[in-house]
């Protein structure tokens, strides 16, 4: 028998069918789209590219495959925005409300179909009359406000592509990505409310700008009314050109192999990759995946994923594939706990959300805070729960399930990449019997392999993540590096794409994410995946949060570090970190004791949420610190260092 590629301990046999009640009522609730997609996956993704979008020019050709360039829906021709938009508005639904806007200080704005079309018009002839052409790139560094989707869409109906930064990067990133696009327009703000306060985004723009030649013209939306610096000739408000601007702009009839966005993925080391996505293959995976996986009822939901639009999650999950189905969804500016902890349940209550999609990173947090949060509201309008980002901890699937989804929402728990443009394996919410911690299944129409070192397939066990073959919305290059396109994704094990995670497939068939394969311990010679190690800690009662790392170790080549923020109502002492070690043995096996468990009051995240365990790493083997830039909060590290070295655990 060969030895495991990464080994498999963590057994979660609780099981969740959808109930009877909301299977009856679900869009899909038998596994007739499955084995339609099974038969012909190329006419199955034509049908859907058909039925959900509109073309203004039909495609002759599927899929042109020649790895690893996929060209989708060939010859065909539309507009996303008109897609997005005008559709709906001339089938009567121009005043369904595509947003409910709410800013972080109350104020709120609402925003049908008809409105946004009208802005998004304006907007168009505004960038059109800086000189923004087809064919050309425009950034956009902005709040979570309307004008943020309004600047998408506006450069989709010029066949502009937008290269979006989210707006808590620094004016180095700023110029790093804006250069790298050669953008010639900027679309800013002021800035945004964040934790109560006005965060200012127009001087990292400035401090930007001087570095991007080729930028002629900065819009700058008046946000939070904070006093910024105007460049004569450059710079202009947004109000008085709209004010100016010609109410009518046709939509551009784009290829369907047209660039629609750049999204830069930040690497924790190398150059940001400018992520490549094309308009008819990314449409119909964004349309098909957010009405079928939301269980879309477009005349009653109202649909609030809490992502911020600068990640690919909002692209797909707040702006295309919500607007493609004419759905109503929240829009929410700021921080989840301004003014108090319950602001999300808050929310939730008021404009009676029915799907709710969110990430564990933040599902955690709101553990941490307690339960009396959201049980202070009336959660009873939601009907789906979602995540996304990163795998989630069994126990946080559960306080999810019971706290927020009152134990009746099915979850589907969503695996996708920046790279991927939309979601790749989840449960279909009327259909699959879901497993906390499983994101179970490939979409229809998605092939979805774990292999071994040597590429070859694995039916059982864990294993590195593969797909098999192209996928309408999968991302067509790296801006202006296509060797590196071909070496990072399609190089490793030939004919696949590798999406460098680790997964294993136990023995029902379900897929489980195992995170990034860097994050893989091995601990004398045992494959031990982080993130399995993090569930078992998370498991205990005392434990809201954990990051694990494996440090280097002189006898078992790399041992298990634990850093683990607790719950309010837990005291952190030398018998917790005992216990801890040992619930971890007692749940996963010897081999998985964690040497060491620090507990800290925060952990180190980038700015999308995402431990950087690479940090962590460099604490524990006391090394100085790597690049810093991308974390959210920077003095935390200090803090995990004086936990690391005074407090309970440090002595181990
Ligand atoms: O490691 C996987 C993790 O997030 C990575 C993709 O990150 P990004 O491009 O920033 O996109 C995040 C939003 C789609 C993946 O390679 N990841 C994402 N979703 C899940 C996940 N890991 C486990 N379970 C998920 N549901």
């Amino acid at each position: 028998m060969t030895e495991p590629t990464i080994e498999d301990y963590f057994l979660e046999e609780r099981t969740f069918p959808p109930s009877a009640e909301f299977a009856a009522a679900a869009l899909v609730s038998d596994d007739s789209l499955h084995r339609e997609a099974d038969a012909d996956f190329e006419a199955f993704w034509a049908r859907q590219a058909r039925e959900l979008l509109s073309w203004s020019r039909d495609f002759d050709t599927i899929l042109e495959w020649e790895l690893p360039d996929a060209k989708w829906f060939v010859g065909g021709e539309l507009n996303v925005s008109a897609n997005c938009l005008d559709r709906h508005v001339a089938a009567g639904i121009g005043d369904r409300i595509a947003y409910h806007w709410e800013g972080e200080p109350g104020d709120t704005r609402t925003i049908t179909y008809a409105d946004l079309l009208a802005e998004v018009q304006r907007f168009a002839n505004v960038l059109r009359s800086l000189g923004v052409e087809r064919g050309d790139r425009v950034a956009i560094y902005m709040p979570m406000i309307p004008e943020l989707p309004v600047a998408m869409l506006a450069c989709a109906r010029l066949g502009a592509a937008h290269s979006v930064i989210f707006g808590g990067f620094s004016p180095d990133s700023i110029t790093d990505r804006v250069q790298d696009g050669g953008c010639k327009v900027i679309v800013t703000a002021d800035g945004g409310y964040r934790r109560g306060a006005a965060s200012l985004l127009k001087p990292n723009v400035d401090a930007a700008v001087d570095q991007c030649p080729t930028v002629s013209a900065v819009v700058v939306v008046e946000r939070t009314g904070s006093p910024v610096t105007m460049v004569d000739g450059r710079d202009h408000w947004y109000h008085e050109l709209m004010a100016a601007a010609d109410p009518v702009c046709a939509p551009e009839a784009m290829g369907s192999e047209d660039l629609l966005f750049l999204l830069y993925t930040s690497g924790t080391t190398a150059k940001p990759k400018g992520i490549m996505h094309t308009t008819g293959g990314y449409l119909t995976q964004v349309a098909f995946s957010y009405k079928y996986v939301f269980d879309l009822k477009p005349e009653t939901d109202v649909y609030w994923c809490s992502a911020d639009i600068g990640w690919v999650t909002g692209h797909s999950y707040i702006v295309y594939g919500p607007l493609a189905n004419g759905a109503t969804s929240v829009l929410y500016e700021g921080t989840p706990d301004t003014p108090g902890r319950d602001r999300m349940w808050d929310i939730v209550e008021r404009y009676g959300v029915t799907q709710l999609y969110t990430a564990p990173t933040a599902i955690r947090t709101f553990m941490k805070w307690g339960a009396q949060e959201p049980a202070r509201h009336d959660l009873s309008s939601l009907r789906l729960l979602g995540t996304v980002g990163e795998p989630i901890n069994p126990e946080a699937w559960m306080w999810y399930h019971e706290h927020i989804g009152g134990g009746r929402c099915p979850i589907v728990d969503t695996w996708w990449q920046t790279e991927t443009g939309g979601q790749m394996i989840t449960p279909l919410p009327g259909v699959t019997a879901t497993k906390p911690g499983s994101a179970t299944f490939p979409l229809p129409g998605i092939g979805v392999e774990v292999v071994d070192e040597e590429g070859n397939r694995i039916e059982q066990g864990g294993g590195y993540l593969t797909l098999t073959r192209p996928w309408p919305s999968m991302l067509r290059g790296i801006w202006g590096d296509h060797d590196r396109y071909e070496s990072t994704y399609w190089s490793q094990y030939p004919g696949r794409y590798f999406a460098g995670d680790g997964a294993k497939i136990d023995a029902d068939g379900y897929l489980w994410l195992l995170g990034r394969v860097d994050d893989v311990m091995n601990v004398s010679g045992h494959r031990i995946s982080t993130t399995e190690v993090e569930s078992a800690l998370v498991d205990h009662h005392a434990v809201a949060e954990a990051a694990v790392v494996g440090a280097s170790d002189d006898v078992t080549g790399q041992a298990i570090v634990g850093y683990v923020i607790i719950r309010n109502d837990a005291v952190a002492s030398e018998e917790l970190v005992a216990e801890l070690r040992q619930h971890v043995a007692t749940k996963i096996g010897p081999t998985a004791r964690p040497k060491r468990v620090i507990i800290v009051p925060d952990l180190p995240k980038t700015r999308s949420g995402k431990i950087m365990r690479r940090l962590l790493r460099d604490v524990a083997e006391g090394r100085d610190l790597g690049d810093t830039t991308t974390l959210a909060d920077p003095t935390v590290v200090e803090a995990i260092r004086d936990s690391a070295a005074n407090g309970p655990g440090s002595a181990a």
